[in-house]
């Protein structure tokens, strides 16, 4: 049977393929009891710190909701919320808030903090994004396709279009690996994911039956795919000199109305995780898309909107599955 309590979530490599499905049944589990006014508080009395050393909406609000909706507390330590790496280290800061509660969650740049906050808290550490990983978001995104599909996870095809070394690419891939999908990278090859890592994913594959294909050819990447995902050009973090180069990149591989059609699946559906560039309605969307004279990013406004786009399904999501995660390490 499956165990996870105690169990920290730094990277998907932390869960077995039996892992990933019991905790996808148990967040399905999860939705259905609060729809139906049935949720049991799980989490009563715990208490969870969440440290963003950068902005988030769906991952705050996701941990936020899902303790309060099963009985706990949430302490939010913004940017400048507390002394951790500034004029604390993140070990003795791990080891003051391990004593106070009953597990952590990070979001911040370098995946090494995470690790060893995990290393030194001696309670369960959850990566709520790094420069390398992004696993609550692929937990979502599996619970969403098989929500949107008949199909087991191992018989689904998911294209990635876009920067394909990014946190979200690569805790996709990750993930699909682990589950033995049918992953695919449509991208310019000056941004595949290391060596290193396709190895890794392949020696996975080779166990659980996923395949991988790197492509930098969009109509090869999205032929038959269930599902076709973006992210972000520029992540994050990432300094905004990049985006000269990435606008020249990646503009071949937006989400558009060809991609989709290009799949041959009129069922295919889009995937994002969000924040998504789709128009010049935001601040940032505005100055980027003057400055290059575009109206949009990696997905138009047409395959947005469109009846295909499940990216809000996918956005609520993230509250069940990090619920999941929390009760199923924490939970009584
Ligand atoms: N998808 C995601 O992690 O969104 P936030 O940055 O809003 O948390
Ligand atoms: N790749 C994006 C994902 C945001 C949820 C970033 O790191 O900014």
């Amino acid at each position: 049977s499956t165990n996870l309590h105690g169990r920290s979530l730094l990277t998907l490599d932390d869960l077995s393929p039996a892992e990933i499905r019991h905790l996808l049944r148990l967040a399905a589990e999860l939705k259905a009891a609060k729809t139906s006014g049935t949720e049991q508080l799980r989490l009563y009395r715990k208490n969870i710190a969440l440290i963003f050393e950068k902005d988030s909406t769906r991952t705050r609000t996701g941990f936020e909701v899902a303790a309060y909706d099963q009985g706990a507390h949430v302490t939010y330590l913004g940017p400048s919320g507390s002394h951790i790496g500034h004029k604390e280290s993140v070990k003795d800061t791990a080891r003051v808030l391990g004593r106070v509660y009953d597990a952590i969650e990070f979001r911040g740049a370098g995946h090494a903090m995470v690790v060893e906050l995990a290393q030194n808290a001696g309670v369960p550490v959850y990566n709520g994004l790094t420069d390398e990983s992004h696993p609550t978001q692929t937990l979502a995104d599996f619970m969403t396709m098989r929500e949107f599909t008949h199909k087991h996870l191992s018989d689904i095809t998911v294209t990635f279009l876009g920067d394909g070394h990014n946190n979200v690419a690569r805790s996709l891939a990750l993930g699909a690996a682990k589950v033995g999908m049918d992953m695919r990278i449509a991208a310019p090859k000056a941004l595949w994911p290391d060596e290193a890592f396709v190895e890794h994913l392949r020696t996975l594959g080779a166990k659980t039956g996923g395949s991988l294909l790197l492509t930098d050819d969009v109509d090869e990447g999205v032929k038959g795919a269930d599902f076709l995902y973006t992210d972000v050009w520029v992540s994050m973090g990432e300094p905004d000199a990049v985006w000269d180069e990435r606008i020249a990149l990646l503009t071949p591989y937006r989400v558009t109305k060809a991609a989709m059609q290009a799949t041959g699946n009129p069922y295919a559906k889009f995937m994002h995780c969000l924040p998504a560039f789709h128009n010049t309605e935001t601040e940032v969307g505005k100055s980027i898309a003057e400055r290059y004279g575009i109206d949009c990013m990696e997905v138009s406004e047409e395959v947005f909107e469109s009846e295909a786009s499940i990216v809000f399904e996918q956005a609520e999501n993230r509250m069940h599955t990090i619920k999941a995660v929390l009760v199923a390490t924490i939970g009584g």
